[in-house]
Formats: C-alpha cells, structure tokens, sequence
C-alpha cells in the first residue's frame, strides 16, 4: 500500500476563522475528512500532520525516506521564505507537490514567490478544498 505525507503548514490550524474571505469557512478537521475518505476509495495509507513550526517541518521531511511514497504539503507562509524546507523536499528525493487553497498571484506581491516550486513536481493553488484533493490525485499517478 502505497503511503503519502499530508503536512499544513503553519496558521493552517486556523482554518474555519482565518481570513474567510481568502481562505473560505472550511476547517482543516473537514479538508483532513475529505483527504482520508479520498484516500481509502484510493487505497492507499496517509499521515497528515500540521506544524506551525519551520524546524519541526524540516525534520519530518527528513526522516520520510524508505517510510512515505510523495508528500503533500501545503506550505502555507514558508513558501515563501523557507530554503530549509525546499532543501529537505530535494534531499528526500521523494515526489513532492505544492498545494494552496488560494492563488498566491492574486495576491500581494510577496507571496507571488515560492521557494518550494522548483522542487515540487508540481503546484496546484487557488482551488480551496479542491487544490488538496487534486493535489493528492496528481501525486498518487506520479507514484503509481
Ligand atoms: C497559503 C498561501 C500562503 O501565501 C499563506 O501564507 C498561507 C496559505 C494557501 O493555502 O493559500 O498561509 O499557502
């Protein structure tokens, strides 16, 4: 069975009541709901973690070799600041791709920039709920 990393990343805990306008009302307990049901009609395992903190990311990337088949990540604001991140992504050497629940080019300019792009297989933004579950989708052909 294949095995595939959910990681959100930081202030993603707040889904529901963060920033509605831009985020939508849907709770992260709701989009983890989804992502486990897609996942069992697609038979495979997944571990879903959220983490405010840039180091404790860092580390689970790093011990995901011979344990996870690709990662999902959102990951939220240290898309755009995080080399530590990106570099744990490309020495995992797993297949990766980005998710965002919002387009980061619709936005303020400091977001238009993400760090983990180059070392993702693939993005996909801008699609709420539905960024994660193609997300998972995209990964699972790659692997399969
Ligand atoms: C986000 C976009 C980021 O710019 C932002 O910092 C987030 C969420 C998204 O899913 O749209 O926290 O990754």
């Amino acid at each position: 069975m294949k095995k595939i990393l959910i990681i959100h990343g930081p202030n993603l805990n707040l889904l529901g009541t963060r920033e509605p306008a831009v985020y939508g009302k849907i709770t992260l307990a709701q989009i983890n709901r989804k992502l486990q049901s897609l996942a069992k009609s697609k038979k495979i395992s997944i571990k879903i973690v959220q983490s405010n903190l840039e180091g404790e990311i860092v580390e689970l990337i790093g011990k995901t070799r011979g344990k996870f088949d690709g990662i999902l990540i959102n990951p939220a604001a240290y898309t755009h600041t995080s080399v530590a991140i990106r570099d744990a992504i490309a020495a995992s050497e797993l297949p990766t791709v980005e998710v965002h629940l919002s387009n980061i080019y619709t936005r303020e300019e400091f977001r238009h920039k993400s760090l983990i792009s180059p070392v993702a297989k693939g993005t996909i933004m801008g699609f709420g709920l539905d960024s994660y579950l193609l997300g998972l989708l995209a990964l699972l052909d790659i692997i399969e």
